[in-house]
Parts: structure tokens; C-alpha cells; sequence
């Protein structure tokens, strides 16, 4: 079996079975991969040094290796805070009013993929297949074949991808979209993204698009394919059934002292649309008064990149959102909404999600979701409770039985919540069931095993460009 060598912008290794509360979903989803897989996970520490020296920190945890290194603060204020998070991560969901364009972060961040493809280049070997993650890391494939890499490498976008129209505001979006043509494999979270990568493809650069979404690009062949992601389900629903989850679950019960309760589990991100799901939680309030007293909102919202001035804007929209909304509905002895900033274990999250009677996933744009495919693993399947899931999720194109909702009406939202409240047992069940079998059916193991064959895979033709 090959090695994989797989490369991301962050590497984080849950310390214990059931650690790591504030991750993101390629954390989560990566970590499952790499257990199973010879390999190597290559990435930014997440720390700071004064000056980059490009020293490679190799550990062993939990049956995962890690190669990291620390970056300088120029790099992290350019590349992180700046390319990646306040130009490529906005005009990817859509905020084209949140992209910032400065050729200061366009240079900071090639800088910074040159110096991965300089620190990850020495580990890797003839045979290994090399994976590159998301936004952050777009040209780094471009950069390691400059560097004579023959390997089969393949990219992962988690994100969504966005529309021509959109693409096209980024200066030089043409010199970014090539580089990621050195690729042997580019996967996307569903066809919606794929489809709009090709459009791109036609368009822009006039390539033709060959079956299953083969592209031929300077003699090469490239794979452009949707392999949606799913949670290790295997994992997840043995720590739901864990003594932690139990607790933790019977705790929240105890503490909601009867009250049927909705659960939100996001970064603190713009584009997960909690301005609007708290807007509609009080539009329910005050639209059905008789229930405004025995219904509770739990949001756990874990602060993320909290440099980035957007950022710091939600996080204070949010604050005056809870507080508007508690001011008029609390009493001495209850709140309506809990809104906690920190992240959980991830055996007691399945157990709060347990504990919740709806769970409320409504972005405004998201590749995929993952808090979703968890809500319905962890759910006991003779009472489960109802997802309400955004139609802007990339989930929502396989979590059919859902309640779909536009989170952009406040209407159409309170009035689902309250259609998910007084679902009857059996209707629950049903969803519940076809639900279940799509996340169990379609997992992480499933997603990995379908992009390491497509990146073995004989339909894209061997880089041999010197
Ligand atoms: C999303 C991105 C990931 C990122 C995660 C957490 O899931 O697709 O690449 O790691 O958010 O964000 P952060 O900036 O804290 O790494």
C-alpha cells in the first residue's frame, strides 16, 4: 500500500479518544483518514517563530505522524489571516462584500506554499501519494512538481467553490486556477462546486471538458470529480453510546427541566448564518407565545480567527442578538437562548445532541457540514430527534429527509422550527431512518477510500512534465 502524504494548512490530533472540541470538519475528517493509512501529516503548527527556519517537528500521537512547522507573524498575517481567510474564504461563500483584495496577502501566500513544498518535499518518497487540503494550499502542487515531485498528487477543497462571476473579481484568479491544474485529481464536496470549477475550466481558459469530468491540460489528463465527505461514523456512534456521552446527555436533559430544546453546534463563522437562525428562534418565540416559556436554543459557537475584523464583527452582532432576544423572554429562572463561545469534547457533544429534540443547521454557504451527519448519528433511533438543514449546505444534496430551509427567511425558518417541535413519532422515525443509512452509508472511509482510488486511478495520465 502506498504511503499518504497528506498536506493541509492545519494539523491538529485529538489528544485522547474523545478530545478535541473547537475543530473544524477537515480536523476531524483527516484524523480518520490518516489512522487508517500509512502516512504523514504535513502542516503549519498553528504556532508562531520569529523567523521562519523551516524545522520540521515529527510526532506520533494516537497512531497518526506529524510533520509541522512554525510560521513567522508576516506569514500568518498574510497567508492566514489575510489570503486565505479574509480574501479566498469569503469570496468562496459567496461575501464578495467581505473579500479584501491586497497584493500584500496574494504575496504572502505563495510565499508560504513555497515554503511548505521546500519543508514537505524531503518526506516525500517515489511510491507515496500525496494529498493536498483546501483553500489555504491551492498552488502547492504546481510549486512541488516545479520541484521535480512525479508523484500522483491530488487536492481536496472544503469549501464551496464559487461561480465564474464571482471567481472573476480575484485578481489574477487565472494564475491561481492554473496552478491547481498541476493536480492529477481535483475533488469537491458536491457537483454544485465541481460544476462551477468546469464552467470555469470552459470559460476562462476554453479547456474542453471530457467525460466524467476529465480535463486535458498540457498533455495531461485531470480528474475533476465530487467526493462528498462524510463522518467517521464508526467512531462517532461508539463515543454517542460512551459513559461521557451519557453523561453529558442526561446532565443537559436535567438542566432543560422539561423543555423540549434546539441545538446549534458552528464556528463562530459569518457564513454559518447565526444572525438569522437566532432571528428566527425569536420570531418563533414571539410568533407562538403558549411555547415561547417551554422551548430552549443551545448554540455552542466556539471563536475562530479572531484576527479577522469580520470575525470579531459577528461575534458582537451575535452578542446583541442573544441579548435582545433573552432580555425579552427570560424570566428569573429560565433564558431561551444559551449561547456558549467554546468548543466540547467530542463524546459529549454526541450526547448534547442527543439531548436535542431539533437540531438547527442553517448556513448560508457551506461545502459540506458535518455537524449535521453528526446530529443524526447520534440520535436514538426510537425517538429521534429532526434536522433542520439549510438548502446552501453541501449536505443537504444527500440529507434528503431533512427539513430543507432557505435560512435567509426568518418566516420560513420559525415556522419550520415549529413544524419540527410538533413532528408526530412515526413521521420522525421515517426521516430518521433514510437519514441514518446516508450517513452511515457514506462515510469517511467511504470518502477517502473513493479519492485515494480515483488518485491511484488509471482514468488521469502520470505527470511527466520535467
Ligand atoms: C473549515 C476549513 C478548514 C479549517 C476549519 C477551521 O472547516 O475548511 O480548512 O481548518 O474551517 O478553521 P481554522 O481557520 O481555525 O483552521
Amino acid at each position: 500500500m502506498s504511503r499518504l502524504i497528506v498536506i493541509s494548512n492545519r494539523v491538529s490530533v485529538p489528544k485522547a479518544a474523545g478530545a478535541a472540541g473547537a475543530q473544524g470538519g477537515l480536523a476531524v475528517a483527516l484524523n480518520s483518514a490518516l489512522r487508517e493509512h500509512r502516512g504523514i501529516w504535513f502542516g503549519w503548527s498553528g504556532q508562531e517563530v520569529e523567523e521562519f527556519t523551516g524545522h520540521l517537528d515529527m510526532q506520533r500521537n494516537q497512531g497518526v505522524t506529524t510533520a509541522t512547522i512554525d510560521l513567522e507573524p508576516q506569514d500568518i498575517e498574510e497567508y492566514y489571516n489575510g489570503y486565505a481567510n479574509r480574501t479566498l474564504w469569503p469570496l468562496f461563500h459567496y461575501r464578495i462584500d467581505l473579500t479584501e483584495y491586497d497584493r500584500n496577502f496574494g504575496e504572502g501566500y505563495e510565499r508560504v506554499n513555497a515554503r511548505f513544498a521546500d519543508s514537505v518535499r524531503p518526506l516525500i518518497e517515489p511510491d507515496d501519494l500525496v494529498w493536498v487540503h483546501d483553500y489555504h494550499l491551492l498552488p502547492l502542487g504546481s510549486l512541488l512538481r516545479a520541484k521535480g515531485v512525479k508523484n500522483r498528487m491530488g487536492l481536496f477543497l472544503h469549501t464551496p467553490w464559487p461561480p465564474t462571476r464571482l471567481l472573476v473579481s480575484l485578481p489574477f484568479h487565472e494564475r491561481l486556477v492554473e496552478s491547481m491544474l498541476a493536480y492529477n485529481v481535483i475533488g469537491f464536496q458536491t457537483e454544485e462546486w465541481l460544476n462551477s470549477f468546469l464552467h470555469y475550466l470552459e470559460k476562462e481558459m476554453g479547456l474542453p471538458i471530457g467525460e466524467d469530468g476529465h480535463v486535458e491540460y498540457q498533455g495531461r489528463k485531470i480528474l475533476c470529480k465530487a467526493f462528498p465527505i462524510g463522518i467517521d461514523f464508526k467512531e462517532f456512534t461508539e463515543g454517542a453510546n460512551s459513559d461521557e456521552a451519557k453523561e453529558a446527555h442526561d446532565k443537559l436533559k436535567a438542566s432543560v427541566r422539561g423543555r423540549k430544546m434546539l441545538i446549534g453546534v458552528d464556528r463562530l463563522d459569518y457564513s454559518k448564518g447565526l444572525g438569522e437562525r437566532f432571528e428566527s428562534f425569536g420570531r418563533f418565540l414571539a410568533d407562538n407565545p403558549e411555547q415561547a416559556s417551554q422551548v430552549v436554543l443551545l448554540q455552542i459557537a466556539p471563536p475562530s480567527r479572531g484576527d479577522v475584523a469580520s470575525y470579531q464583527q459577528i461575534r458582537e452582532d451575535l452578542e446583541r442578538k442573544t441579548g435582545h432576544i433573552n432580555g425579552a423572554y427570560a424570566d428569573v429562572a429560565f433564558v431561551p437562548i444559551r449561547y456558549v463561545n467554546r468548543g466540547y469534547p467530542r463524546r459529549q457533544l454526541a450526547g448534547f445532541y442527543r439531548a436535542a429534540e431539533v437540531g438547527l443547521v442553517t448556513p448560508l454557504r457551506d461545502g459540506m457540514n458535518l455537524v449535521a451527519k453528526e446530529y443524526i448519528a447520534a440520535q436514538d433511533p426510537e425517538d429521534p430527534g429532526v434536522l433542520i438543514l439549510s438548502q446552501f449546505a453541501g449536505s443537504a444534496l444527500q440529507l434528503k429527509d431533512a427539513l430543507q430551509v432557505n435560512p435567509h427567511s426568518i418566516e420560513h425558518v420559525s415556522e419550520t422550527i415549529k413544524l419540527a417541535l410538533a413532528m408526530p413519532l412515526e413521521e420522525r422515525r421515517r426521516r430518521h431512518e433514510a437519514l441514518y443509512d446516508s450517513v452511515r452509508d457514506t462515510d469517511v472511509v467511504y470518502w477517502r477510500e473513493e479519492f485515494v482510488r480515483a488518485l491511484f486511478g488509471e482514468e488521469a495520465t502520470p505527470d511527466t512534465r520535467e
